[in-house]
């Protein structure tokens, strides 16, 4: 039996307008104290309504954008034009076959290198911290971008409910390995399941958002349900989709892309519009579902966050630790 993801009709993509005005309503509900409820039992997030509530808005919008490409792009567009190669490598792929993935019971392990090692289920991760919808820029390094309003919380938050151990310098995080709900598993080969991982000043930054929905709705299978990580400014391969392990390490982990490609896709991957890989160049960027006149734009720099996030690179060569 087909479930949701499969079945989106334009019907049920939410207009912009009604989305806004959903914020407005989760913005009162949260000053009238409603808010944390309404986070604590996300439980509807994975209920019949599929909804999640955000408690608070942060509009996460990088300075050097002056008002330009803020756009969100459409709910359509971010659903049916995705990287998920468990489920094949067209973009469409997708949008076509992820709603074979049983998302519902799932649970996140969480150990390596920490006092509290932890296994969460989804509502224990939801109890960890209100919901915040989040704007962000997504920049992927097939040099194509899109403007998504994630819902999530910072990443930090379960980092600090595990409390790390001074010798934990690197989180890795491991996505789900299913062959018989994953098509592309079989068919597509590289090194299973897909890893990703990060410096723990980055998994620490605020902007890194453990994700669960998008749009106020819990996240599509495509887009990597029930939980993903999104970091703003870096490539989107370094987002990994439908988590089941985020481990912490000594040493730097080793990752999908570069154990596939070291030279193409480097640890740090930072959007970084002078070093260009073999097969895209990364100095514009074009912006998906955009009218074609606005559709190719300059990459700015850590995607535009670079007065967030700069100083954590402060002293380091970025063509080489690119
Ligand atoms: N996570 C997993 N598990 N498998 C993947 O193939 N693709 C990555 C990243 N996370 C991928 C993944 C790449 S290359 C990109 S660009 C983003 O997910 C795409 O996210 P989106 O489809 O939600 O836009």
């Amino acid at each position: 039996m087909k479930t949701r993801n499969s079945r989106i009709s334009p019907s049920e993509i939410t207009p912009r307008e009604i989305f806004m005005n959903r914020r407005k309503f989760m913005v009162g509900a949260a000053a009238a104290g409603v808010g944390l409820a309404a986070a604590g039992s996300v439980l509807g997030a994975f209920g019949p309504e599929k909804k999640v509530m955000a408690a608070n808005t942060l509009q996460t919008v990088p300075s050097q954008w002056n008002g330009k490409g803020l756009q969100e792009t459409s709910f359509y567009d971010i659903t049916h034009y995705n990287n998920f190669y468990e489920f094949g490598t067209s973009k469409s792929d997708p949008s076509k076959y992820a709603w074979k993935l049983k998302t519902e019971p799932w649970t996140v392990e969480v150990d390596g290198l920490v006092h509290k090692k932890k296994t969460f289920d989804m509502d224990a991760l939801m109890k960890l911290s209100p919901l915040e919808d989040r704007v962000y820029r997504f920049r992927c390094v097939e040099a194509w971008a899109m403007v998504i309003p994630w819902v999530g919380y910072s990443l930090s938050k379960l980092i600090d409910a595990v409390q790390p151990l001074s010798s934990a310098r690197y989180v890795e995080f491991v996505s789900v390995d299913r062959p018989s709900q994953e098509p592309g598993i079989m068919n597509v080969s590289i090194p299973w399941p897909y890893r990703e991982g990060l410096r723990m000043d980055e998994a620490m930054h605020p902007l890194t958002l453990l994700t669960v929905g998008l749009y106020g709705q819990v996240l599509p299978n495509q887009d990597g349900a029930p939980v993903r990580i999104v970091v703003p400014w870096k490539y989107g391969f370094k987002s990994p989709k439908s988590i089941v392990k985020i481990r912490f390490v000594k040493n730097q982990p080793q990752t999908t892309w570069s154990l596939i490609a070291p030279s193409e896709y480097g640890f740090y991957s930072n959007v970084n519009p002078n070093v260009d890989r073999v097969q895209w160049s990364q100095k514009t960027q074009r912006v998906i579902g955009a009218p074609i006149w606005k559709q190719l734009e300059p990459t700015l720099m850590f995607n535009g966050y670079g007065d967030q996030v700069a100083s954590l690179y402060k002293g380091m060569n970025l063509s080489r630790y690119y």
